[in-house]
């Protein structure tokens, strides 16, 4: 299917591995040219050599203000305004209530909230006068049903959420759709770096962790991030351009909740 968004210009935040840099694979394959970010730069030269020409990769950590201005500006420079726009970033640490100080919590607060409405504000100008784009802010499950010792997660992502739903309603008219992706347990590096804390913490193997994991899914497996990219790229097409407001787990099951 053609998504008529060849040509479009994406900035993909935290984009250089597991599951944006899985939602800017589908969006390349649609023609889309792509700017990612993230921290590392050896991370980030290998994932521009994995997506091709069209993409390159800009080095910044988005919980940093001036950072993220700049991460704006550079971006903007090298295919012109962005059109699609996914926010994304590593989760915030864990624990439960009355285990993090108020430094801990300002620092997922800012990584994962206003960073992506920071540069969402941004973005927004030239999508609402162009008349198209698309935001798509990767979340978790956990904003569904939230999930033990991830009091952060479970609490900055939820404002997140309520963020992005007022927005969505306010650009609707101008051709912009805003949507959030909530990924379960999903084998990215991410997730390998939890059940591998599992293993050596209960002394069982690193296959065990991660077999107990995926048995706890009704689809019996841990999904993957082939399981994640085309979904962005679909809500960040044409032809999604009636769905705003909304959230889509990708979980195989695992939220057991009706709606
Ligand atoms: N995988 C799962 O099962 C799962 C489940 C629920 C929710 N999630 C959430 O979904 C999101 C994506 O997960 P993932 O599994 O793809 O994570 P991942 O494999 O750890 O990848 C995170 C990406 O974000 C970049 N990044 C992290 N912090 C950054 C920062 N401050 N500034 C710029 N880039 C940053 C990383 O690169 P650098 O480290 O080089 O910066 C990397 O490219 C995360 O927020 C995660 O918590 C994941």
């Amino acid at each position: 299917m053609d998504l008529g968004i060849e040509g479009e210009t994406a900035l993909i935040l935290g984009g250089t591995q597991g599951l944006a840099l899985a939602c800017a694979e589908s969006l390349r394959e649609a023609g889309v040219r792509i700017v990612i970010n993230g921290r590392n730069a050896e991370t980030g030269a290998a994932a521009v050599e994995k997506l091709g020409d069209a993409a390159r990769f800009i080095q910044g950590d988005i919980s940093d203000p001036d950072e993220r201005a700049r991460i704006f500006d550079d971006a903007t420079a090298v295919w012109g305004p962005i059109s699609i726009l996914v926010n994304n970033a590593g989760g915030p640490p864990p624990g439960g209530f009355g285990d993090h100080d108020r430094a801990t919590w300002l620092a997922a607060i800012e990584t994962n909230m206003l960073a992506a409405i920071d540069m969402t504000e941004r973005c927004l100008p030239s999508m609402t006068t162009r008349g198209f784009g698309r935001i798509v802010n990767i979340t978790s499950f956990a904003v569904r049903e939230p999930y033990p010792n991830l009091l952060l997660a479970n609490s900055v992502r939820a404002g997140l959420h309520g963020a992005m739903s007022t927005l969505a309603r306010e650009v609707a008219q101008f051709g912009v759709t805003v949507n959030n992706l909530l990924p379960g347990l999903m084998d990215t590096p991410a997730l390998q770096r939890v059940y591998r804390a599992q293993s050596l913490n209960e002394n069982i193997s690193e296959d065990d962790a991660r077999a107990r994991m995926a048995d706890s899914i009704p689809t019996k497996r841990l999904g993957t991030a082939e399981d994640f990219g085309p979904m962005c790229a679909f809500l960040c097409s044409r032809h999604a351009g009636y769905m705003t407001a909304q959230n889509i787990t990708i979980d195989g099951g695992l939220v057991r909740a009706l709606l």
